[in-house]
């Protein structure tokens, strides 16, 4: 008898060290099935306490008083399928006449406490049909991307969503992206997670990093072309923009048009060429975007002048020509001078990690969705790396990049490094790397890289 209680306090005691240390592997060993029980057993009774029932039909009512049975309970959305994650469960619900989508949302919170979970979001999929994702655990405390993810060409997984998902940057539907972010709020993380997740795709990566390169250029085998201070971005934009034309020319060309070619080949961007005659896409990545910007004499006026021009011509005209831009700063509105306001108009995806002020947010998501620029406040500075992102419905949600180190990231470069086209626009750009460096050295040495 003794024994057996010494055991289940034993049991008892792993498993909650094992949800304080682990809460991943507490979740995939016993926390799943305690929540798929838990839900179950408590789905009825939750639902009417969180209003989401609605009375029995009144034929139902009839038929109970004619045969003198007691009176129906009301009915709760009908589940359709309970879905067990690697994060959490998914729940996909029928609504009941004269429910609506609504209700569940302004309901997530009172489930989340109810079904002791730790997030609730809801979402509609159909009309009637309404999917509850719920978390176990806050999976953006340490984040851990699945094993299998769905990337495809131009498609990358970048992070982690709060309701377990992951978020992927998909150039192919949102080209060019802002991120913003106070100092240390982990913009640079972020980029060096895309630069790691795009390293083995066919895509041309180019780099301006005008923090003298600090970020970018331990990166630089995987890069085709570099910029580490405001003359060579400027240069290297300019280059870009006649690649672009170029890019154009090769599209016109494949563009004969006679009454014999179907609609769909008619070529119109890259992607509608055949693939032996495809450009590589190209992503220019750019850190510290406001060093772009600034000016103190009237010569770097009229270079700032001509690299705002260049990226918002990119911006305007790149996408067919698979030219996207992914631009980081810390901020990046009007008071940088003309053309911002219109380049970050063309800026379709935004992200923001914790800013300092309302300002900062508003140029992310004051002009798309104002209860994002709350969110994108409140996110603490204990959790660099958290930020808030747009997404293609118009909503928003809580990211989390992977903690990649530069290490890590320099490590993937130089795995795909045969992978960085030369593209002949850009050879005056590509790094200049040294010879193998001695095997003591430390890595970031091993790489000093002239643009
Ligand atoms: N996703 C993350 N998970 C955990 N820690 C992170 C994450 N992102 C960033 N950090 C931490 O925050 C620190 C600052 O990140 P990062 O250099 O990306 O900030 P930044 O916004 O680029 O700052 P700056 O504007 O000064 O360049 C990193 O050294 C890292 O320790
Ligand atoms: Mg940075």
């Amino acid at each position: 008898m003794t024994w057996s209680l010494a055991a289940l306090v034993l049991v008892v005691a792993a498993a909650g060290l094992l949800r304080w240390r682990r809460p991943a592997w507490y979740w995939l060993t016993l926390g799943v099935s305690l929540a798929v029980v838990r839900v179950l057993v408590r789905y009825a009774s939750v639902m009417d306490a969180c209003g989401l029932t609605v009375p029995p039909s009144r034929w139902r009512l009839t038929l109970a008083r004619a045969t003198n049975r007691p009176v129906p309970s009301p009915h709760a959305p009908r589940i359709l399928r309970l879905r067990p994650t690697r994060t959490g469960l998914v729940l996909r619900l029928k609504l009941r006449p004269g429910q609506d989508a609504f209700d569940v949302a302004a309901s997530c919170d009172r489930l989340r406490h109810s079904f002791a979970m730790y997030g609730v979001t809801s979402r509609e999929l159909r009309s009637g049909v309404v999917e509850v994702r719920m978390t176990g655990y806050d999976v953006l405390k340490r984040v851990q991307m699945p094993a299998k993810v769905d990337t495809r060409p131009m498609r990358v997984p970048v992070a982690l969503r709060e309701d377990g998902a992951v978020h992927y940057r998909d150039y192919r539907v949102v080209p060019h992206a802002l991120t913003l972010g106070a100092t240390e709020s982990g913009k640079s993380v972020y980029q060096r997670n895309l630069v790691a997740a795009l390293a083995p795709h066919r895509v041309a990566l180019v780099g301006i990093d005008c923090k003298q390169g600090v970020e970018l250029f331990p990166l630089a085998r995987r890069f085709s072309a570099l910029a580490d201070n405001q003359d060579t971005a400027a240069e290297l934009l300019d280059a870009l923009v006649s690649h672009m034309e170029d890019v154009y020319q090769v599209i016109r060309a494949e563009q004969r048009i006679t009454a014999d070619v179907p609609d769909a080949e008619i070529a119109a961007d890259i992607w509608d060429l055949p693939e032996d005659l495809r450009p590589v896409p190209v992503v220019v990545l750019v850190d510290e975007v406001a060093e772009l910007a600034l000016f103190a004499t009237k010569e770097e006026e009229k270079r700032r002048d001509r690299i705002i021009t260049a990226l918002a011509r990119l911006a305007q005209l790149g996408r067919a020509a698979g030219i996207y831009l992914e631009i980081c700063g810390q901020r990046f509105g009007s008071e940088l001078g003309k053309g911002i306001t219109m380049l970050r108009a063309q800026l379709t995806g935004r992200t923001a990690h914790r800013v300092n002020d309302e300002s900062s947010a508003n140029m992310a998501f004051g002009d798309i969705a104002p209860d994002a620029v709350l969110a994108a406040i409140q996110i603490p500075t204990d959790m660099p790396g958290v930020a808030i992102t747009g997404d293609s419905t118009g909503g928003w949600a809580r990211i989390r990049a992977p903690h990649t180190s530069l290490r890590q990231a320099v490590n993937t470069c130089n795995r795909y490094a045969d992978l960085a086209p030369d593209l002949p626009a850009l050879a005056p750009f590509r790094p200049a790397l040294a010879i193998p460096r001695p095997l003591d050295a430390p890595a970031v040495e091993s790489i000093p890289a002239t643009a």
